[in-house]
């Protein structure tokens, strides 16, 4: 039986990024990425969509503490172009030394610190970019989350993102997170994530003009849903 989609407030989301519970939950979300495996998941695609081009604008939007990337771009950054990042976020949460570690590999890195739909609604400018989140869209439903498809689809020439599978096992593993030493608001933002989550082609059913973009979305690994938007003709 397939579970309803719920969407609730995750408690990381309420705190202040000094709050020692949120710093504490910041840091098992890298465990956690590393349990789901995301870096992998994000890399085929992401280098894929990076192949032949010389120079290149990379938005992660609800990027945190900018660490996922990073762990990418350490392993890449000599087979990939010339990256110009842009790590946006609600809460400024990306620290001296992160920044340090994508300059010293040769990436290009701004924090922009703003609600993603008000960056969404701006005017865009510069380069069109290439849009990624981690454990962002699934904040959203409704009229809010079509607005965020819709505004990523009018800026960006691709975009890709790995969120929480809404399944079973996903849920269950999410309940055990106490084992591998979570903090209460990992656990609780956990479970709440996976009612939150994606299945089967949701993310595709709201993308506007499906017809001018190349959509995947599907399964990825144990525990996460994976949606990719390439622009047919950029
Ligand atoms: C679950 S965390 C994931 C962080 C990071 N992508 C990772 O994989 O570790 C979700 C992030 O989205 C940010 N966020 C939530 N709502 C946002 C919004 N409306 N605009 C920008 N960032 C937002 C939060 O501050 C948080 O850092």
């Amino acid at each position: 039986m397939s579970l309803p989609r719920q969407v609730h407030a995750e408690l990381l989301d309420t705190l202040a990024p000094d709050d020692p519970r949120a710093i504490g939950s910041r840091s098992d979300l890298h465990r956690i990425n590393r349990l789901m495996a995301t870096q992998s998941l994000i890399r085929g695609p992401l280098d894929k969509i990076l192949h032949g081009s010389n120079a290149i604008r990379l938005v992660e939007l609800g990027a945190g503490d900018g660490q996922t990337l990073l762990q990418l771009a350490r392993h890449h950054a000599r087979r990939w172009p010339q990256v110009n990042l842009e790590l946006l976020d609600v809460q400024p949460v990306v620290n001296a030394q992160t920044l340090a570690d994508y300059r010293a590999l040769g990436w290009n890195v701004e924090v922009i610190r703003a609600d993603a739909f008000d960056w969404l609604a701006q005017p865009a400018s510069g380069a069109v970019p290439v849009i990624i989140a981690n454990l962002f869209v699934h904040h959203f439903e409704g009229e809010r989350l079509r607005a965020l498809l819709n505004g990523i689809a009018a800026r960006a020439s691709a975009f890709l993102c790995c969120e929480p599978r809404r399944s079973r096992l996903a849920l269950t593993f999410s309940r055990l997170l106490g084992v591998i030493g979570c903090n209460e608001v990992t656990r609780h933002d956990a479970v709440v994530s996976v009612h939150a989550g994606f299945s089967a082609q949701e993310l595709s059913a709201l993308w506007p003009q499906p017809s001018a973009w190349s959509l995947r979305e599907a399964p990825a690994g144990l525990f996460s849903h994976r949606f990719q938007a390439l622009a047919k003709h950029v």
